[in-house]
């Protein structure tokens, strides 16, 4: 059966020959056949459903950040999860729980805390990518997590619908603690009421660190590696002597050394080859071998 015949009767708009490079934040990734986009939770439930029925492999996207796609793109069924952006405040002071939908812009969520003074959020300013992204990954900065804020999350685990609250995830650092195949549909997240100028203040503090110390004006995919107990991978690859490093149009930036950055028509197999490089080098001279942070996608739509 193909994709149509399986999707027949369900109101879900169906893309097809979709170039991944338009979708990720790194500008980089090769064709899909088609791509799914639905726009409730409801849909993307039934959607998901027939998929696994019909043993259809497909792979979630939320905002393409912290992605590596291949250059000769992706055999499965793509999810984009982009048109579930629901966002509900409930309860008030002192602190409200904010329900929002896995296709949210982190970045929206973070600015709608910041007028409406709920604070939990301000850690998190910059980052690129959508909610549930930001909650697989349990994204964060300036020792704020996600997962600080997060009470429970509403996913699909091998096409059963369960909530799961946050004690019972083992998150950690970087990681969310879901499983592989795991579709979030939507977050739960507790937050403080305040005054919006003290968040306001804060975000614009930790924006201003972030324009200075890293390569925001460029395409890229956020820090390449993980940082290593009570290390920065970006010092380590900064000492090894690797910014500025490049392969075909990636290079390793000369602000920070653990972001890579894409200077025009980049490759993911450039982007492999420099971080095999960065790695071995850091190895050779510290003896500490980095663990990558992004996603690498297999064309058969496994990620490592
Ligand atoms: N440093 C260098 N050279 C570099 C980069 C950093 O010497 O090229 C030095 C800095 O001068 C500083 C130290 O290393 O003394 C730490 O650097 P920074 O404050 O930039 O923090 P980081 O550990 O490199 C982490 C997160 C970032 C997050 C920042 C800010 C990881 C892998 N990195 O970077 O998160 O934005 O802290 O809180 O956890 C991400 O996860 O994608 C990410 C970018």
């Amino acid at each position: 059966m193909n994709l149509l015949e399986i999707l027949e009767g369900l109101n879900v708009e169906i893309r097809e020959q979709e170039l991944l490079k338009d979708y990720t934040t790194l500008k980089i990734g090769g064709m899909v056949r088609y791509m799914v986009v639905p726009e409730d939770v409801q849909t993307a439930t039934e959607v998901v459903k027939r998929l696994r029925e019909s043993s259809v492999d497909f792979f979630v996207l939320g905002g393409g950040s912290n992605l590596l796609v291949p250059d000769s793109g992706i055999e499965c069924v793509v999810l984009l999860l982009r048109g579930l952006k629901n966002i509900q405040i409930l309860g008030q002071a002192p602190s409200v729980v904010v329900y929002a939908e896995s296709g949210v812009a982190l970045q929206g969520l973070v600015s709608l805390a910041m007028k409406q003074g709920l604070s939990g959020l301000e850690g998190l300013v910059g980052i690129p990518g959508s909610l549930g992204g930001a909650v697989f990954g349990n994204a964060g900065a300036f020792g704020y997590e996600i997962m600080n804020v997060v009470e429970e999350i509403d996913i699909l685990r091998k096409g059963s619908r369960m909530v799961i609250k946050k004690e019972d995830l083992s998150y950690g650092y970087r990681d969310g603690g879901l499983l592989e195949g795991d579709v979030i549909l939507s977050t739960r997240l507790r937050l403080e009421v305040t005054e919006p100028e003290r968040i306001k203040r804060k975000m614009i503090e930790y924006l201003n660190i972030k324009k200075q110390t890293q390569p925001l004006d460029e395409p890229s995919a956020g820090c390449v590696f993980k940082n290593p107990p009570g290390e920065s991978a970006g010092r380590l690859i900064d000492l090894a002597g690797c910014k500025g490093l490049t392969k075909g149009d990636i290079q390793v930036s000369t602000k920070h050394a653990n972001f890579f950055v894409n200077k025009g028509q980049g490759r993911a197999e450039d982007f492999i080859a420099l971080m095999d490089e960065v790695r071995e080098r850091v190895l050779r001279i510290f003896s500490i071998e980095l663990e990558p942070e992004i996603r690498i996608l297999t064309k058969g739509c496994t990620s490592k």
